[in-house]
């Protein structure tokens, strides 16, 4: 299939999913809901489905990419459980957390998708529309949001469509995705598990259940490549830790006590009752539309605890100069 395509935006319901898991077959690229952010599918045994949808979404091809499956059986068939492994899969599948292990011998998945790299990201997520496709589909998809590089991760089809129509074939609209950051990845290789991705589920709920601390990927040497530098940029300039609101920028607020000075017009709020995890979820939303409404968005802070940690991981990249890698 060419680049170009006839984008067509279906709802969620059983007899589209056939239709999902027809096209995913035939090499098409299909846009759908997870509970984190809507996803970019294409078939991960398909080299040439992978190479297609690293050109719809403008990514360096050498930025590898997560495998989403039906169940933990599926993910065996694609890397190495070991205990750290198996615990954290046992306790947050199916859900918001990406383990990035050795890929096992037979691993079915292009070796575009993995980049080359010995290792395999694997996640099983939990919203039904993605289980359904995966079940439906019965190999594993590689999904990275569906997002033009650069650009903010979608969390409604209304997103997706204004990053991606024209260039994928289908968007299965599953309404706004209910977690709104990214999943967290977390590495079980030699070695202390290591946090490579804040995400959905917060730090502290992983290392509860490992029974000791994450450690941070050593610096300079980053494992997930994808991280690096301005990944979640809107056009606006963002001034994060905004105490007070300058003349002309938008207001991207957090919690009940708004700062003199804020145009009525150009604020919106993460949270006014103060909820991380509503917070979250209007991030990125948030971000897109703050960007259409001036040339700098100020942002108040956000306490970096629970699911804040990522918030402000995504704000810090999305203030970053530009230029850099970006998924
Ligand atoms: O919530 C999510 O994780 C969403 C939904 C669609 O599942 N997906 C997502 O994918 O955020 P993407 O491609 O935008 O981000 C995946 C990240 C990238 O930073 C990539 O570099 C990293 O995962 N990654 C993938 N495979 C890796 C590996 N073998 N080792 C280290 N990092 C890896
Ligand atoms: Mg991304």
């Amino acid at each position: 299939m060419a680049l170009q395509a006839a984008t067509r935006v279906i709802r969620a319901q059983a007899c589209a999913i056939r239709l999902v898991a027809r096209c995913l077959g035939e090499g098409g690229l299909v846009a759908f809901p997870t509970e984190t952010v809507y996803g970019l599918g294409a078939d991960a045994t398909d080299g040439k489905a992978v190479a297609r949808l690293f050109a719809a979404k403008g990514r360096p091809a050498f930025n590898p990419l997560i495998a989403h499956v039906a169940d933990l059986a599926g993910a065996r068939k694609l890397a190495f459980f070991g205990p750290a492994a198996e615990r954290l899969a046992g306790a947050f599948w199916p859900g918001a957390l990406t383990l990035v292990l050795t890929k096992s011998p037979p691993c079915p998945v292009a070796e575009l998708a993995t980049a080359g790299l010995d290792t395999i990201a694997v996640r099983v997520p939990a919203h039904p529309v993605a289980r359904d496709l995966l079940a439906a589909f019965g190999k594993p998809v590689v999904a990275p949001s569906a997002n033009r590089s650069g650009h903010v991760s979608p969390t409604s089809a209304a997103h997706v469509l204004a990053d991606l129509g024209g260039r994928i074939e289908l968007i299965v609209d599953g309404g706004p995705t209910p977690v709104g950051v990214e999943s967290t990845i977390v590495a079980c290789l030699a070695g202390q598990p290591q946090m490579l991705r804040p995400g959905g589920i917060a730090r502290r709920a992983i290392e509860d259940v490992l029974g000791c601390r994450l450690d941070d990927p050593p610096a300079g040497a980053p494992l997930a490549p994808g991280m690096l530098g301005s990944h979640y940029a809107p056009k606006a300039r963002l001034r994060l830790e905004a105490l007070e609101v300058k003349a002309g920028e938008a207001l991207l607020a957090f919690g009940p006590d708004l700062p003199a000075g804020a145009r009525r017009d150009a604020v919106l709020n993460l949270s006014p009752t103060g909820d991380l995890v509503e917070a979250a979820a209007n991030l990125f939303a948030h971000l897109r539309a703050l960007d259409q409404a001036a040339a700098t968005i100020a942002v108040m802070p956000v306490p970096n605890e629970g699911l804040g940690e990522a918030i402000n991981d995504r704000l810090a990249r999305a203030a970053a100069p530009r230029g850099a890698i970006a998924s």
